[in-house]
C-alpha cells in the first residue's frame, strides 16, 4: 500500500465575528471556569499520581495556575523505562501500516477534535495568542504527524539500487535497541508532539518529559495520541523535575537516544553526562537536538522598506520573542534607516497592543515566567549600562502577569552583549551599517554570535542575496530571502541550525528519522 498524498493542515484566521473565533472563545472561557487541572503521569497507560505537585502557572496572570502536576520519583521514572522496553517488541512487530494510521488519526484528532481546546491550553498556559497557537498547536502539530506518515514511508523505501548475480541486496530500517528520552520545551506544543513523535513513528519506545510549563497542552497532546492507538508504554508521559528525572534515563543501560528541544546550557550539560556514561550503554546513544539562536536580519539597501520593516516587526516580536528561530539583531543599511527604514518601523512597534492573550486585540502576551522576565529586563538593563539607545519599550511590568515591552535597542558596537547572547524576549538589537560595508557587516553576522539557527536576507537586487548566502554559508541553518526568519512549514522548510544551535537534523523533513533507526543490509543468495 502507498500512504496517500498529504498536505499542510489549512490555518484558520479567527477573523473577528467568525464562527471559529466564536468557538475559540468559547473553549478558553470553559478552561477558564475548569481551571486548574490536574495532570498525573501516565506509565503503561496508567495514571500515577506521586503526590509530589508542582503548578504549571497562567504567565498573563500569574496569581492562577492552569494545572498541578504530580512529578515522577524514581520509582516512577524506573517503571516508565521499564514498562517502555516492555512494550517495544510489540510495538516494533506492529505492521507499518497500522503505526502509519496511528498518527494520521491523531492529525485528525488534533484537526477536527481537539483544536480548541489544544488551543486555549496553549493561550493560557504558555501566553501565545490565538494565530501564534493556531500555527503551533493545530497546524504545525498536525503537519509532524502526517508529513512523519509520509518520510517514513519515503525512508523505508531507500533501498540499494543494485543487486549483484543470484543476490537480493535488502535494508531494513530497525528502531534503535533500547528507548530513546524526548525533552521537550515550552515555547511550541507542535515540538512537544513531535520529540516523542517522529522517533516512535519508527517503532521507538519514548519515555517523554514535557517541559513545565507547557504540562498541560502536552497533556492533552498525549491524550489525543493514546486516543487516536499509540498503546499502553510506547510514549510514557513523565513530567518531574527536569535534572532528575533526565540524569535518571540517560543513566541507563538501554538509553538509546535524546530527542532534545531547549537551550543550549543544558544540552551541552546533557551531552558531556551521556558521555560519561558511555561505558554504561549497550551502544552509542544518538544526540539529536535544537537549541539556542541569535538570529538576524541583514536589510542591504536595495531591500524594499516597507516589507523589511513588517517582516522584522513578526520575526522580532510574534510570540515575545520566544521562538528558537526569533529576529534579535538587525542590521540595516544607513541609507534605508534614514530613509523610512526607522521611522516606520518604530511606527509598527508604537501599535503592538500588549495584554492577555485571551483579549484577540492583544498582539504580545506575556514571557513565559518570572525567570524569563529577569532575564529580558536584565539585558535590557545591561544594554543601557552599555550605552545602548532604548528607541522604543524598555519598560515592563510583572505585577499581574510577565510583560515586557516590545524592545529595540540601538547599538554602535556591533559586537555588545545584546548583538552576541540570547535574550529569548520582545527585544532586538539594531546596528546601522554604512552602505558601502555591506561586505564587511556580513562577516561580521558570521563571527558575532556562537549561534546558527535563522536569519533573513533582505534586498532587491539578486547579487546582494548571493553576496550573503555566500558569505553567510555556516551562519544559519534557515535562511530566507526577503522574508521574516520565523515560521518555518513541515514540510517545506526543513528546520534546524548549526554551531550552538543544535545537531542540525532538520525537524519537519525525512533526515530527522534516519537519527532513529539503525540499518540492517541484508543481502540473500538465491
Ligand atoms: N519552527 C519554528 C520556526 O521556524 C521554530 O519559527
Amino acid at each position: 500500500f502507498k500512504v496517500p498524498a498529504v498536505d499542510n493542515e489549512p490555518m484558520k484566521t479567527y477573523a473577528p465575528g467568525s464562527p471559529e473565533r466564536a468557538d475559540l472563545q468559547a473553549a478558553i472561557a470553559q478552561m477558564e471556569q475548569e481551571l486548574p487541572f490536574e495532570v498525573p503521569i501516565i506509565v503503561n497507560g496508567e495514571q500515577v499520581k506521586t503526590g509530589k505537585l508542582a503548578k504549571q502557572l497562567i504567565p498573563s496572570d500569574h496569581a492562577r495556575h492552569l494545572c498541578t502536576y504530580h512529578e515522577a520519583d524514581e520509582a516512577t521514572v524506573a517503571r516508565a523505562i521499564d514498562g517502555a522496553l516492555a512494550a517495544k517488541a510489540a510495538w516494533e512487530a506492529l505492521p507499518w501500516g497500522d503505526r502509519a494510521a496511528i498518527f494520521l488519526k491523531a492529525a485528525d484528532l488534533i484537526s477536527k477534535k481537539y483544536r480548541y481546546k489544544l488551543l486555549a491550553a496553549t493561550i493560557l498556559g504558555q501566553g501565545k495568542n490565538a494565530w501564534q497557537a493556531e500555527i503551533d498547536a493545530a497546524a504545525e502539530l498536525a503537519d509532524f504527524f502526517r508529513f512523519g506518515v509520509k518520510y517514513v514511508e519515503e525512508l523505508y523505501s531507500q533501498q540499494p539500487p543494485k543487486n549483484s548475480g543470484g543476490a537480493w541486496n535488502r535494508v531494513e530500517y530497525r528502531p534503535l535497541e533500547g528507548f530513546v528520552l524526548a525533552v521537550s520545551p515550552f515555547n511550541f506544543t507542535a515540538i512537544g508532539g513531535n520529540l516523542p513523535g517522529t522517533p516512535a513513528l519508527v517503532g521507538n519506545v519514548v519515555v517523554w518529559k514535557p517541559s513545565p510549563a507547557a504540562t498541560y497542552s502536552n497533556y492533552l497532546v498525549h491524550q489525543i495520541l493514546t486516543e487516536a492507538g499509540v498503546p499502553p508504554g510506547v510514549i510514557q508521559f513523565v513530567p518531574g523535575p527536569p535534572p532528575e528525572v533526565v540524569a535518571q534515563a540517560i543513566a541507563h543501560r538501554d538509553f538509546a537516544a535524546l530527542h532534545f528541544t531547549g537551550s543550549t546550557f543544558v544540552f551541552k550539560k546533557l551531552w558531556k553526562d551521556i558521555a560519561a556514561n558511555v561505558d554504561k550503554y549497550k551502544g552509542y546513544p544518538r544526540i539529536v537536538g535544537e537549541t539556542g539562536g541569535k538570529n538576524f536580519h541583514v536589510i542591504h539597501k536595495s531591500a524594499e522598506i516597507r516589507n523589511a520593516v513588517l517582516q522584522s516587526v513578526r520575526g522580532a516580536f510574534e510570540y515575545q520573542g520566544q521562538k528558537c528561530s526569533a529576529l534579535s539583531r538587525l542590521y540595516v543599511s544607513a541609507s534605508l534607516w534614514k530613509g523610512g527604514f526607522k521611522d516606520s518601523f518604530l511606527e509598527e512597534i508604537a501599535k503592538i497592543k500588549v495584554g492577555p492573550p485571551q483579549d484577540f486585540s492583544n498582539f504580545l502576551g506575556p514571557v513565559i515566567g518570572k525567570p524569563a522576565f529577569d532575564k529580558t529586563t536584565g539585558y535590557i538593563q545591561k544594554a543601557k549600562e552599555a550605552g545602548g539607545d532604548i528607541l522604543i519599550g524598555g519598560s515592563a511590568d510583572d505585577s499581574k502577569g510577565y510583560f515586557v515591552q516590545p524592545t529595540v535597542i540601538l547599538t554602535k558596537d556591533p559586537r555588545s552583549i545584546t548583538m552576541r547572547e540570547e535574550i529569548f524576549g520582545p527585544v532586538v538589537t539594531v546596528y546601522v551599517y554604512e552602505d558601502e560595508d555591506f561586505d564587511k557587516t556580513l562577516d561580521l553576522i558570521d563571527t558575532t554570535s556562537e549561534y546558527a539557527l535563522t536569519g533573513g536576507i533582505f534586498a532587491s537586487e539578486r547579487q546582494a542575496l548571493i553576496q550573503a548566502t555566500n558569505k553567510l554559508r555556516h551562519a544559519a541553518g534557515n535562511v530566507y530571502y526577503n522574508e521574516k526568519c520565523t515560521g518555518a512549514a513541515v514540510g517545506q522548510q526543513p528546520f534546524g541550525g548549526g554551531r550552538a544551535s543544535g545537531t542540525n537534523d532538520k525537524a519537519g523533513s525525512i533526515a530527522i528519522f534516519y537519527r532513529f533507526v539503525s540499518a540492517r543490509s541484508i543481502k540473500e543468495n538465491f
